[in-house]
């Protein structure tokens, strides 16, 4: 793919014993939103960290917009437009939800000012809350949010520095049926407005609402990737993940039951 934005190629990591990544190779494209499935312990979150630059992998290269970066940090990464949201929400529990959203703005903004005009990180702030639907909380402590108000939080904190590449951890475990639908409707959007996006999620009928492509690991093997529906019907991935839910997560109107094995509420 030449248009693709970030290419990760031969990925290898181990934690002792443990192989989280196997010559895992893939890429997404400016604008596209890749899904990523797997069983628990698969490495999903482990191969964000390998991209987000919190971990540091034992071989292969991370590729942004031509650019080797796979020996930069997570600051310098995100500094080219990477953003993370996490599995375990991490706010900073004593600052409001505005407070936590103006640490990302303002430090977009010191990236931005060296190559535009400066930015009002307020603004950007407050824009990445009228994009989440956080407006009416901004004034909360993000200690005391509900569950969706807390992964909204995390997505909103993640948009404030403007990312080009958006990394999301398992924003959808554990909400109401009422919820799910808000955000998938974020994700889509982002996706819409060019953000490209890399999505873990159990939740497969949400996530199947909105990527273009899926792709599922297997004790740190990509064992498949490609058209979603073509990846939730492959063998592999029925047999390994999937199991016998591969009829309910494909029907039209799925109910929260057939949720995977693994789902973290
Ligand atoms: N920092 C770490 N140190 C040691 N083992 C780790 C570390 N991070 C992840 N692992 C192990 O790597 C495997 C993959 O973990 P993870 O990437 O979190 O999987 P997933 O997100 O697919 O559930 C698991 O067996 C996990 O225990
Ligand atoms: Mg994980």
């Amino acid at each position: 793919m030449s248009d693709s934005l970030l290419r990760v190629t031969g990925v290898a990591k181990r934690f002792g014993p443990v192989v989280t990544a196997r010559d895992v190779s893939f890429e997404v494209a400016a604008g596209e939103a890749l899904g990523l499935v797997g069983p628990n312990g698969a490495g999903k979150t482990t191969l964000l960290d390998i991209v987000g630059g919190t971990q540091r992998a034992d071989a292969g290269t991370v590729v942004l917009d031509g650019r080797d970066i796979t020996r930069l940090g997570a600051a310098a990464r995100a500094d080219r437009g990477i953003a993370r949201s996490y599995q375990v929400p991490r706010p900073f529990g004593g600052l409001t939800v505005y407070e936590n959203v103006l640490v990302g703005a303002s430090f977009a903004g010191q990236r931005h000012a060296r190559t535009g005009p400066a930015d009002d990180a307020g603004a950007q702030a407050w824009h990445a809350l009228e994009v989440t639907g956080m407006t009416e909380v901004a004034n909360t402590p993000s200690g005391s949010l509900r569950l969706l108000d807390r992964k909204r939080l995390e997505v909103a904190r993640a948009l404030a520095t403007r990312p080009r590449l958006l990394l999301l951890d398992e924003i959808a475990g554990g909400l109401t049926d009422r919820e799910l639908p808000q955000v998938v409707r974020l994700v889509r959007s982002l996706r819409d407005d060019g953000v490209a996006v890399v999505w873990i999620e159990h939740v497969l009928h949400a996530l199947l609402d909105v990527v273009d492509r899926l792709m599922c690991l297997a004790a740190g093997e990509v064992i498949a990737q490609g058209d979603p529906h073509d990846v939730i019907r492959s063998p592999e991935v029925i047999e390994v993940y999937l199991g016998s839910t591969v009829d309910a997560v494909t029907d039209p109107a799925p109910d929260p039951a057939t949720t995977p094995p693994g789902e973290t509420a």
